[in-house]
């Protein structure tokens, strides 16, 4: 067991001092759990082998699935990868730092275990404060995966990091909670057209008004398991953003509909005796009647149930409920992203209600 130390930053004027710190733990091969936009990311840097090796084995993850690099100048892109199509340079442009994560074909500068043997590299540059401070007094590019045990959901917070991972890694650099709440988006811009393998912080429409054509992965968006034969990303495979409770997802347009059904759930399971909660919407959460009823925000500002989704999926945790029944949300902007993780976190179990 290690002693992991939390020290507390001010995300928007991080002292040079505390950085240095972490910077120091990272240059000596050391885990350190950092925020960024997004998530909270868990660092370490991504050109020695084994400090990657210790990163896989705190978090518990698969060593198949490979962690996002993160960078602090655009150039170092170049030293990363080999190819740097015009259409990735048109993103870095427009929506670096950012929630945008770059698939590109990886240099030989990348060790082997760091992009778990792909001939690709996922590449992204943050916007925040401590993540860029970081690891530019770093002096190297930094590997974070979210700074979570493999399955649970992402942290939002240094709380839910120490909650997975105290005793396991170094230092928590508490910056507060992260203001988007969801992953990166992650492209793949080794085929043509570009296609997005995780919807995100960035969302599609944004994406399309940047490069014209962009695809979406059909794992991305699918509303049941299927067999990804060639795993594009490794991520797509494992199983994700997990609550202990058992959780499903009611899907529809009607929002009436939506309601009624989630409420029929609730009551067959109540009836079995089982302690139940709803994630609901500012909208309905009145409506509900179950022993925890929580709402990620409005359906009209997506970009809020975003932010709140995965403290909610913990907070649900520590409420000791044993199922959790959700609300769809529909599908467009940070929506898309929402769903995804929602879809992953109920394993594929889906309700439909029809109009
Ligand atoms: O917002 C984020 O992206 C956060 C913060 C910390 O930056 N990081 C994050 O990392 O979510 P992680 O490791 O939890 O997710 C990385 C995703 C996984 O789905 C992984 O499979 C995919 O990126 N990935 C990594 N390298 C890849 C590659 N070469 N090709 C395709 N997908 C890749
Ligand atoms: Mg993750």
């Amino acid at each position: 067991m290690k002693r992991t130390v939390v020290l507390k930053v001010n995300p928007l004027k991080p002292r040079l001092e505390i950085i240095r710190v972490a910077a120091r733990i990272i240059q000596n091969g050391g885990l350190v759990a950092f925020p960024t936009e997004t998530v909270y990311g868990l660092g370490v840097d991504a050109l020695n082998p084994k400090a990657i090796k210790n990163m896989f084995k705190a978090k518990k993850r698969p060593l198949d699935n490979p962690p996002i690099i993160h960078i602090a100048d655009k150039n170092d892109v170049y030293m990363l990868a080999k190819r740097v199509p015009k259409k990735a340079e048109k993103l870095m442009k427009t929506l670096w730092p950012g929630p945008l994560t770059l698939v590109l074909e990886r240099s030989k500068i990348v060790p082997d275990i760091t992009v778990s043997g792909l001939d690709t590299v996922a590449i992204r540059m943050p916007k925040h404060k401590v993540a860029l401070s970081l690891i530019w007094e770093s002096k190297v590019p930094i590997a974070a995966p979210s700074a979570n045990l493999a399955g649970r959901p992402s942290p939002t917070t240094a709380g839910h990091v120490l909650r997975d991972l105290d005793g396991r890694i170094d230092l928590i650099l508490d910056g507060g909670p992260t203001r988007i709440g969801v992953e990166s988006t992650v492209v793949d811009l080794t085929v043509d057209p570009p296609q997005v393998l995780r919807p995100g912080g960035t969302t599609y429409e944004r994406l399309v008004k940047v490069l014209g054509d962009v695809q979406l992965h059909p794992a991305a968006i699918v509303d049941r398991r299927i067999k990804v034969l060639q795993a594009r990303s490794p991520g797509m495979k494992h199983r994700h953003y997990a609550p202990r409770a058992k959780l499903i997802l009611v899907e529809g347009s009607s929002m009436d509909k939506i309601v009624e059904r989630v409420q029929e759930l609730i009551n067959e399971f109540a009836d079995e005796g089982k302690k139940t909660g709803v994630l609901a919407t500012e909208e309905t959460v009145k409506r509900y009647k179950a022993d925890v009823v929580r709402s990620l925000g409005s359906r009209k500002r997506l970009r809020t149930t975003a932010k709140g989704l995965f403290s909610c999926l913990r907070e649900f945790d520590n409420d000791r409920v044993d199922i959790i029944v959700a609300e769809g949300l529909p599908l467009k902007g940070l929506g898309l992203a929402v769903m995804n993780r929602l879809r992953k976190a109920s394993g594929y179990k889906i309700v439909k209600v029809e109009d």
